[in-house]
């Protein structure tokens, strides 16, 4: 993984940073929910030369639980393991920390994101009902399936 980008780095944005709804909002067509938890949470970036490609964001749920609310890479570099670094970085900042468990949501038409969530070590644990049904005021499709529910994930720590 992510041999072409031996220049990558990962940094967390400060308050006087720019928010990259750019990215933000390929993982979440809502702004007025990402506004929402941005409040309170840590924005982290990937930095390839000199350029933010993707954002992971953190939110705190608990004193040792951390939700991953939202990660998305530039769609002109996904598929070069740069999600895997985002996520990985983001593993091993909250063992640092001691944290207990990581988790993560996703919809049952995100399948790609599923795959990726597994491979590192997130088990489903929970489903929410047609969560995206009742949240958001569009149907949304992916891979021609609709999203409809939503799929909690912990990796344990
Ligand atoms: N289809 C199939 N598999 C996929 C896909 C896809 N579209 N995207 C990622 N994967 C899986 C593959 O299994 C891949 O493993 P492989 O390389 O062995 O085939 C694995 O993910 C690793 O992929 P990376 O290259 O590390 O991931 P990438 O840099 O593309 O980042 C991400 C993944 C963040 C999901 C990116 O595709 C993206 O920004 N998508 C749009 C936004 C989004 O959907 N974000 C997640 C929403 S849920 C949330 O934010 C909590």
């Amino acid at each position: 993984m992510l041999k072409q980008h031996k220049n990558i780095t990962f940094r967390k944005l400060s308050s006087n940073d720019p928010m990259p709804y750019e990215l933000l909002l390929l993982a979440d067509p809502s702004k007025e929910i990402v506004d929402r938890y941005l409040k309170n949470s840590g924005v982290y970036t990937a930095i390839l030369d000199g350029e933010s490609v993707g954002v992971i964001v953190l939110f705190p749920i608990s004193s040792n639980e951390i939700e991953i609310k939202n990660v998305a890479v530039n769609p002109a570099l996904q598929g070069q393991g740069i999600g895997t670094y985002l996520i990985e970085n983001v593993i091993q900042l909250a063992t640092s920390k001691n944290k207990k468990s990581l988790h993560i949501g996703t919809a049952n038409s995100s399948i790609g994101q599923l795959s990726l969530y597994q491979k590192l070590g997130f088990e489903i644990m929970e489903i929410k009902k047609d969560f995206f049904v009742d949240n958001y005021p569009q149907p949304i499709y992916e891979n021609n399936i609709q999203a409809k529910h939503l799929l909690v994930l912990i990796k344990n720590l």
